[in-house]
């Protein structure tokens, strides 16, 4: 299946998007793009006060509310792409296998997944009854962005990432269940991220048919495996999503934390764009990478809490290592930093544009 002729993405690469422009490593692009993971929500005070108290999945099935809340960051910072405000916990949440998002913790599964019996709570996902409300909120934000000529990032969390919630129960740093489950039963495992892989392809494609023009697979947490862990256990289930999304042709980001050891099996996993977080300097990212793909990535996102100078020559630093290479999407090396200033990141995107500007 291609996308129909009328699918928003047709026409912002077209008026030139530079984020659809580097992820296809297009050298016409006007500037350097740039937006920030977890721009929507966290430090904006205008998110505070539409926001509301209570479980985030409660705000993300509010189309309102969530349109509002992921265009935000886009007036606010003149980015150059939106991300739909949502979580990876909700296709799994929408299917009722029992996940809340507690705030100030992150995603808690009351029973975690344990057992065969498991595997019941894991139906297959079908966008239009479970997630209606994301597909409208889609549908909402990009009719508002595109005339604007900004695309809109659908996403979704890859399969070891949601399921170490499912198993942890809650966020982990040792992942010690779910290692327990892989190396002890590889077979139970190998059951959950297929089921997990077809929940992230059907919550993808939903979002991209609903007009989402690029998407991003959150494997945050893959860098707590070591690469033959990661590509035995791991790469095959999220290959699985970028092969299951192929066919509609829109440029796919691959991101995890600490993964500088994986950059090379992320990218055989069948992704356009690579993320790359601060470890890494995207010099010998690029190196690892090659020439045929793009790199996201990498401003620490701490350095932002700096003074400005600080965050001004680490900026430049980012962008002197990406050097002239067309394939370069400017971002933090992971989500902004809920204690940031605004201000700083207003800053960070003129300078990026300004610095990489092409159309002087
Ligand atoms: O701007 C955006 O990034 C868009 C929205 C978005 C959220 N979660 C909203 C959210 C996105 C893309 C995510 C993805 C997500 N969720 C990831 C992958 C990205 C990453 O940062 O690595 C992960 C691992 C999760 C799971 C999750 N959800 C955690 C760990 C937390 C708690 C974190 C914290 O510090 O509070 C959440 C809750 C959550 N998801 C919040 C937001 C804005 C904060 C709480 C709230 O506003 O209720």
């Amino acid at each position: 299946m291609t996308l129909p002729a009328d699918h928003p993405s047709h026409a912002l690469r077209a008026a030139g998007s530079p984020m659809l422009a580097a992820c296809r490593g297009d050298g016409g692009r006007r500037h350097t793009p740039v937006w920030f993971m977890r721009q929507a929500g966290r430090s904006l005070p205008e998110y505070r006060a539409v926001r509301g108290s209570g479980s985030i999945l409660d705000a993300i099935a509010d189309p309102a509310l969530s349109a509002e809340i992921t265009l935000q960051p886009v007036r606010r910072y003149g980015v150059d792409a939106a991300i739909l405000y949502s979580d990876i916990v909700v296709p799994a949440a929408a299917i009722g296998f029992g996940v809340d998002v507690a705030p100030g913790t992150g995603p808690v599964v009351a029973e975690p997944f344990r057992t065969e019996a498991d595997l019941d709570r894991l139906v297959p996902l079908d966008p239009k009854t479970h997630t209606p409300y994301v597909l409208e909120t889609v549908r909402r934000v990009v009719a508002e962005l595109t005339p604007m000529g900004v695309p809109l990032i659908g996403f979704a969390g890859a399969p070891f990432t949601v399921a170490s919630y499912l198993i942890e129960g809650r966020p982990s740093r040792t992942y010690e269940h779910t290692k327990a489950m892989i190396h002890s039963r590889p077979d139970l495992w190998h059951e959950l991220a297929d089921r997990l892989a077809d929940l992230a392809i059907a919550s993808l494609r939903s979002q991209i048919l609903a007009g989402a023009s690029l998407l991003q697979l959150f494997d945050s947490w893959a860098g707590a495996l070591s690469p033959p862990d990661y590509e035995r256990f791991v790469l095959p289930h999220s290959a699985k999503v970028f092969a299951g999304v192929a066919d509609l042709e829109v440029p796919r980001i691959h991101f995890g934390v600490g993964t500088g050891e994986l950059l090379t099996l992320m990218r055989d996993a069948g992704a356009d764009v690579v993320g790359v977080d601060w470890r890494v300097p995207l010099d010998v990212a690029r190196t690892r990478i090659g020439e045929r793909h793009a790199l996201q990535g990498n401003l620490d996102p701490a350095l932002c809490l700096a003074d400005w100078p600080v965050a001004e020559e680490a900026t430049r630093d980012v962008l002197r290592r990406a050097g002239d290479h067309p394939g370069h999407i400017f971002n933090l090396g992971h989500g902004v930093l809920p204690e940031t200033d605004p201000a700083v990141l207003e800053r960070v995107v003129d300078l990026v544009h300004r610095e990489t500007d092409r159309s002087r």
